[in-house]
């Protein structure tokens, strides 16, 4: 088992295979984002499946593909597949925009992926618009439906709130979930880059208690899905709503996880720039043995928590780079 300087497990990788996406989320990318990385430079699929491989020996059972948006990368099923097949993977699971969903959701279940988490910030078309950048709520709650008829399951949405943006309908999307059987989480905008930096940031707390009088939600105990979110929920337990809240209560003490940028970097944690390039030694011929200790070396520089409260201009990176 991997285990950092803070006596945590690293249970978790989260696999960022892009950093292109087809929405322009406004707390997420920069409108006229390009890219920040060239293709050729993105690690293959063989390199990834080799990283994942690495810390599943090494204890990692959970892995996350993310993006930005995983799904415009082509085949991605086929990666799904060799990663859902090496021993020690136990839990592989999607972070999606949804748009390519209703597309894709069939051959990602068939592929191993167990479960999705689905963004969605608005159940107006022209709030989730002006939010996203394009018409995609029709497209969205298509790539919702046909994860559920797949058997993704959990579906988690994720809704950043955003004061006096989506705040208001945080109540009708908490309905809406609970009525779907989608698991709801309620997230705190994160100073990434400039983007979630000019996001308004709503503080998640009152929110929560407010929610809870409305739909009787208690304080679960039991953890669902190994992430960063504490869940409420109801009274016969049938549903539940988690809730992100880096900023106004943080979960550093617990956190299980790093990243792997497309770039082959690895990330120790979202809002601290600590990192470590794997891809010199994935193209430099470097042994299984080799890169097992690079990726040691690199969990040793795990620091103890993020920043975001005392120093909110210091991640200059925009989230879409580590896929969140
Ligand atoms: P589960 O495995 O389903 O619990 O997934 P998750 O909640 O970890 O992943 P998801 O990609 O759905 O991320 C939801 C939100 O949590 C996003 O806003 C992420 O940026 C945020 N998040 C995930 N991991 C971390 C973390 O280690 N630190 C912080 N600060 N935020 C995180
Ligand atoms: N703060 C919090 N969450 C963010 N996400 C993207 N940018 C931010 C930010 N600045 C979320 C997306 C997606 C998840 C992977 O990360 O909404 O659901
Ligand atoms: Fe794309 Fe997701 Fe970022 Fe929105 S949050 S721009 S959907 S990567």
């Amino acid at each position: 088992m991997l285990s950092d300087r803070f006596g945590r497990s690293i249970d978790y990788l989260r696999v960022s295979v892009t950093d292109r996406c087809d929405l322009r989320c406004t707390y997420c990318m920069p409108k006229d984002f390009k890219g920040y990385e060239d293709p050729p430079d993105w690690l293959s699929f063989a390199e990834i499946e080799r990283v994942v491989g690495l810390f599943a020996r090494l204890g990692t059972s959970r892995v996350r593909l993310t993006g930005g948006e995983p799904l415009t990368r082509r085949h991605l099923p086929q990666l799904a597949s060799r990663l859902a097949a090496l021993p020690g993977v136990r839990d592989l699971s999607l972070s999606t925009n949804g748009t390519r969903l209703a597309r894709h959701a069939e051959a990602l279940r068939a592929a191993g992926v167990g479960r999705v988490n689905v963004s969605l910030d608005s159940l107006d078309r022209d709030c989730m618009a002006n939010i996203t950048g394009r018409d995609c709520l029709p497209s969205v709650l298509q790539g919702l439906r046909a994860a559920k008829a797949a058997g993704l399951a959990p579906v988690k949405i994720n809704m950043v709130a955003m004061r006096g943006v989506n705040d208001a309908e945080i109540d009708a999307m908490a309905a809406f979930c609970i009525e779907q059987g989608f698991m709801l989480r309620l997230i705190e905008v994160m100073p990434m880059g400039d983007t979630g930096r000019n996001t308004a940031y709503l503080n998640l707390a009152p929110v929560r208690e407010r929610l809870a009088r409305r739909f009787g939600l208690r304080p679960q105990a039991l953890e669902l899905g190994g992430g960063p979110a504490r869940y409420w929920s109801t009274a016969d337990g049938r549903a539940s709503i988690g809730f992100i809240t880096p900023l106004s209560q943080h979960f550093c003490a617990s956190c299980n996880r790093v990243r792997l940028a497309v770039d082959g970097t690895l990330y120790l944690c979202l809002g601290q720039e600590q990192q470590y390039p794997l891809r010199p030694l994935l193209r430099g011929g470097a042994s299984d043995a080799e890169l097992e200790q690079a990726i040691r070396a690199a969990i040793e520089l795990k620091p103890q928590q993020h920043d975001f409260n005392r120093r909110p201009e210091r991640i200059v990176r925009f989230m879409s780079q580590t896929g969140g």
